[in-house]
């Protein structure tokens, strides 16, 4: 690596400037990790980049606790790493945790923390990326560093910024208001009328907590939802759909699981849950929308410990409106809304991503775009997405390094050539 420093304007030498040997990788969460795990297997030095202390940040930082994966393990492991065999079939938070600590030490992979990645530019002249961060550690001065490198990976998740929805009266409000990424456990919420907006995996098992805390929930629900059982006859849902994506086309596995939910769990139209037009798979084929897995929160709806209600309308203080015009008297909110990709506030490029900062190139061909340019994360396919996406692209970078390292020796080799015939 190559360090220099260098008076403050905006040349290569703004910053303290560091020429990298590889590609920078933006975001140390799984995707990240398993990108810097098929490097290492290539041989390939990188530089990854984190704007948080810690490797998985979401699952550390932002995460409920009663929260475990969704889908069986099996399908969400990284490359080259099972999980251990004592892990139960859904893994908790905390084991899914330990077990990318694990792999991300098994492959020695050192992020840089508390490195915040806020801006990324192709130098057409010089052929480069110029990747510039700036240090976000409490205890450190502010500092700016500019990485140089040839390749760049952006693995900062379609999850890493919360979706905070303007709603009136909300600041007259008064009461506690949070984003579900703050939630932990409903304990502090004992006794207490809580709405929780939004009926998206996060919504639903929050207002399952709540209501296992003696909470009162009412869970809004603006338009449709898709809520699949989590199994079917001790088989995993999703193990059922990709076995039946092999041979039928999606539509006609869309019908299948929806016969299968309606047999399982009857129809939930009558408690508010509309079914979306379009199939779950083809939904979230379209339009990214994640089907809900059902883990006990219907049930809840069922017996009306937890209240579906309609979109809103405003809130007032201590009270909210609903577009029905029925008020409730509440006291939290917990916007259980979902969350969005950061890339187009850092990445200045136009032609690879889209203005939601999702690859314009739907799966499996949003993995690599022009001059060096990788994503990972962005299949809309949760870990096992991510895991596809992380092998193509450590497979892609350790050919195109392998090939300018030879060159560059090469070109070395030919110069010393000519020195020595100087002499
Ligand atoms: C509550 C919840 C539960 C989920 N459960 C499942 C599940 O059970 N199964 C499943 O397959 N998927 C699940 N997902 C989806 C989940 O986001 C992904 O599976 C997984 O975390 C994606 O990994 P990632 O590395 O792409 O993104 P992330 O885990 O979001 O990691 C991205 C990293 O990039 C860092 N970063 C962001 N911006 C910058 C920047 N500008 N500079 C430097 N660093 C930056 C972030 O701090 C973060 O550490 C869940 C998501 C949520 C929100
Ligand atoms: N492992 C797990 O069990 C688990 C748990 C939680 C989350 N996750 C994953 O994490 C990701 C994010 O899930 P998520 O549930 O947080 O987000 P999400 O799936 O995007 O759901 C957001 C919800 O908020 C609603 N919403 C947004 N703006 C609203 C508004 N102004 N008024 C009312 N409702 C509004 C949406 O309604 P509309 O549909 O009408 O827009 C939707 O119901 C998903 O991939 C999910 O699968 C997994």
């Amino acid at each position: 690596m190559f360090q220099a420093s260098g008076p403050d304007h905006d040349d290569f030498f703004a910053h303290r400037c560091i020429l990298v040997n590889g590609p920078v990788i933006v975001g140390a969460g799984p995707s990240g990790l398993a990108v810097g795990a098929g490097l290492k297997g290539q041989g390939v030095p990188f530089v990854m980049l984190e704007r948080a202390d810690c490797i998985a940040s979401l699952w550390q930082n932002r995460t409920y606790d009663r929260l475990k994966l969704h889908l069986p393990k099996q399908f969400c492991q990284l490359p080259n790493f099972p999980f251990p065999e004592e892990f139960p079939e859904y893994p908790t938070k905390y084991q899914f945790i330990s077990y990318l600590e694990s792999y991300a030490k098994q492959f020695n992979i050192k992020p840089h923390f508390n490195e915040t990645v806020q801006s990324a530019k192709y130098d057409e002249i010089f052929g480069l990326w110029r990747v510039k961060t700036i240090s976000t550690s409490s205890s450190d001065i502010p500092c700016q560093v500019e990485y140089i490198c040839k390749w760049l990976v952006v693995a900062t998740g379609e999850n890493a910024e919360k979706v905070l929805p303007e709603f009136e009266g909300l600041q007259d409000f008064g009461g506690h208001v949070m984003h579900a990424c703050d939630y932990k456990s409903g304990e502090s919420f004992h006794g207490k009328r809580v709405l929780v907006v939004g009926c998206g995996n996060s919504g639903m098992e929050v207002s399952l907590d709540l209501c296992n805390h003696n909470a009162s929930p009412s869970m809004v629900v603006r338009s449709s939802v898709h809520v699949l059982p989590r199994e079917v006859l001790g088989r995993s849902t999703f193990e059922l759909a990709a076995t039946m994506m092999k041979r039928l086309p999606l539509w006609m596995v869309d019908k299948v699981l929806l016969l299968v939910s309606r047999l399982i769990l009857g129809n939930v139209d009558r408690y508010g849950l509309k079914r979306p037009c379009l199939g779950p798979l083809q939904l979230k084929d379209t339009q990214g929308k994640t089907p809900v897995l059902d883990i006990g929160a219907l049930e809840k709806i069922r017996s009306g410990k937890i209240k579906v209600v309609p979109g809103i309308k405003r809130f007032y203080s201590g009270k909210v409106e609903l577009v029905n015009s029925e008020i409730l008297e509440i006291d939290s909110v917990i916007l259980a809304t979902g969350y969005r990709s950061n890339v187009p506030s850092w990445l200045k490029e136009n032609e690879f991503f889209t203005e939601d900062g999702i690859p314009k190139n739907p799966f499996p061909n949003g993995w690599k775009g022009n001059a060096g340019l990788y994503a990972v994360g962005f299949t809309r396919r949760g870990l096992s997405g991510a895991s596809l996406d992380a092998m193509s692209v450590a497979l892609d970078i350790a050919k195109s390094w392998k090939e300018d390292t030879m060159q560059k020796k090469k070109t070395v080799q030919a110069r010393h050539r000519r020195c020595i015939s100087h002499f």
